[in-house]
């Protein structure tokens, strides 16, 4: 396991990079953060390769996770039952040691935007699906969902997530490159590198006014005014990496939404 001084939120901006490099779980221990790994790997950071103890690192993981309630769509990583209005769409979910519990920004950026778009009856893909969550979100929103995620391990346990909650949604092992059809909407929650190499693969799968939602892009940094309003220089962090490649492609930025230091933005298919 490897070891960093700080905690989930103050280390935010490294965690994508921990997850990229194989990490299988997190937790905050005092005041640091232990990043569960199968094998050891080159890190660039500051921090320090332990021993795994004898705790039971992935009920601690699992203990750490509460349920998460974004507009009409509650995810419920903990097994309990819940006590919600007959509305709530409620997802059981067990992540296993894929991403995806709901906990983080970037899910629950990307499930809230899910929900402003009329989904029933719509195609919608679902790119690096980890647990399966923005998926069985979809469908549960009456979209068709296909979701594919290039670490084969996550699927069982995204596929397992789909049984559980009774969804129609499938998953497989793979990237992009290996889905021929087109979708009315894609979600990709990924990081901004990976949607500038993969955006001209995104508009080849999108439906001639399909919707495409990026997130897990790092924002600009932000400048309070005298009255404490924020303006955000999005030519700073990744953010600018994306929407250079979202105009190089030909795709229109409708829409931007932040939470913490996380970005999501929302691009339509030109008809052109
Ligand atoms: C940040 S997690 C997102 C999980 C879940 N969709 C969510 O929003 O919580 C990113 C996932 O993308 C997968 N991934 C990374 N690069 C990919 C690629 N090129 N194609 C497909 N999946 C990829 C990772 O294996 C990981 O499961």
């Amino acid at each position: 396991m490897y070891q960093l001084r700080g905690s989930l939120e103050s280390l935010d901006d490294l965690t994508p990079a921990l997850w990229d490099a194989g990490c299988t779980g997190m937790e905050e221990r005092g005041d640091t953060l232990i990043a569960y790994f199968i094998d050891r790997c080159e890190l660039p950071f500051d921090g320090a390769w332990l021993e795994a103890d004898d705790t039971d690192w992935l009920a601690a993981y699992r203990a750490s996770l509460h349920p998460v309630t974004i507009g009409r769509v509650t995810i419920n990583p903990t097994g309990a039952a819940l006590n919600v209005s007959a509305d709530q769409i409620v997802i059981d979910l067990e992540p296993g040691l894929a991403f995806g519990t709901g906990q983080h920004e970037t899910t629950r950026l990307a499930i809230d935007a899910l929900q402003r778009l009329a989904l029933r009856g719509k195609r919608v893909l679902d790119v690096g699906a980890g647990s399966g969550i923005l998926g069985i979100v979809a469908e549960k929103l009456g979209a068709i969902v296909i979701g594919v995620d290039n670490d084969p391990q996550t699927v069982p346990v995204a596929l397992e997530n789909a049984r559980r909650n009774a969804s129609s949604a499938s998953f497989q092992a793979g990237t992009l490159e290996a889905i021929t059809e087109t979708f009315d909407v894609l979600v990709c929650n990924l990081f901004a590198e990976l949607h500038d190499a993969l955006m001209p693969q995104y508009r080849l799968h999108l439906e001639p006014d399909g919707t495409l939602l990026l997130t897990g892009i790092l924002a600009g940094t932000g400048q309070a005014d005298a009255g404490e309003r924020i303006t955000w220089d999005t030519s700073s962090g990744r953010e600018s990496l994306v929407t250079a490649a979202l105009t190089r492609e030909g795709l229109r930025l409708m829409r931007r939404e932040q939470a913490g230091d996380w970005v999501l933005l929302e691009a339509k298919r030109s008809n052109a």
